[in-house]
């Protein structure tokens, strides 16, 4: 069994001041925790988290990234920017980007080979709609979402790539996946990886499920043989909440 990730997207919430606390609070309560813990936190809070867990097992994420290292882009971030502000994770493709910010699966591709060239381990976030899913087109979507997405991602990068499964009608909305939904589709996106790279990478590959994870329900998501870890937004806000995910399995 792999250990898990359980990573927190804080989204656009949190002053430096705010993370500061929190990132205080959070850092003896996960002292002991066998998963991976990861903190992505807006640009702003960046320099402020990363002197705070200096020496703790959180690590550091932000939520975006461009795909080029430099350059008349105003208002972007570079991969390598990140790297230098000792950032170890960037979220790529968040369904918010592809629903706001006209985030496509070539811009996912873009700045996932980006974000892998200058040394980040991207968390790659795919996942359907309400429609796409009553339409009967979950698989339809995620197969295009992965095999664009990652199309020209080698198996060597494979293995520093997180993948969130997040189905956006669970994103925020108090609606999470069934346990068996949530594993069932994991383990179909597994299936695509496979045909892509091999059962061998597929299996060594995170996949989170990411959508109203909470201190409630994560045990229980988390037991599931295909969920690798989790991605966590509005839970992650709360140290208690967070650090009870962390701990759940
Ligand atoms: P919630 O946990 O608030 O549903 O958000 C999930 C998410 O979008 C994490 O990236």
């Amino acid at each position: 069994m792999k250990n898990k990730i359980i990573a927190g997207n804080w989204k656009m919430n949190k002053l430096a001041s705010e993370a500061k606390s929190l990132v205080a609070e959070l850092k003896p309560l996960v002292a002991d925790a066998k998963n991976t813990v990861v903190v992505c936190v807006p640009y702003t809070d960046i320099a402020t988290v990363v002197a705070e867990t200096k020496g703790s097992n959180i690590h550091v994420g932000a939520q975006n990234c461009h795909w080029k290292e430099s350059g008349a882009f105003t208002g972007e971030i570079s991969p390598s920017m990140l790297v230098e502000a000792g950032v170890e994770y960037v979220v790529i493709g968040h369904s918010e980007r592809r629903a706001y910010f006209g985030e496509t699966d070539a811009t996912v591709l873009a700045r996932t080979k980006a974000a892998l060239a200058a040394g980040l381990k991207p968390i790659v976030c795919i996942g359907e709609t309400l429609d796409e899913r009553q339409g009967g087109k979950t698989e339809e979507v995620l197969a295009r979402q992965i095999k664009l997405g990652f199309a020209e991602v080698s198996a060597e990068e494979m293995a520093n790539v997180v993948v969130a499964y997040e189905p956006v009608w669970a994103i925020g909305t108090g609606m999470t996946a069934t346990c068996e939904q949530a594993n069932e589709t994991i383990g179909y996106c597994r299936k695509v990886f496979a045909e892509m790279y091999g059962q061998k990478v597929a299996d060594a590959l995170y996949i989170q499920y990411g959508g109203s994870m909470n201190d409630k329900n994560a045990a229980e998501l988390l037991s599931m043989p295909e969920i690798d870890g989790g991605l966590i937004g509005g839970a992650s806000l709360v140290a208690e909440k967070f650090v009870a995910i962390v701990k759940a399995n």
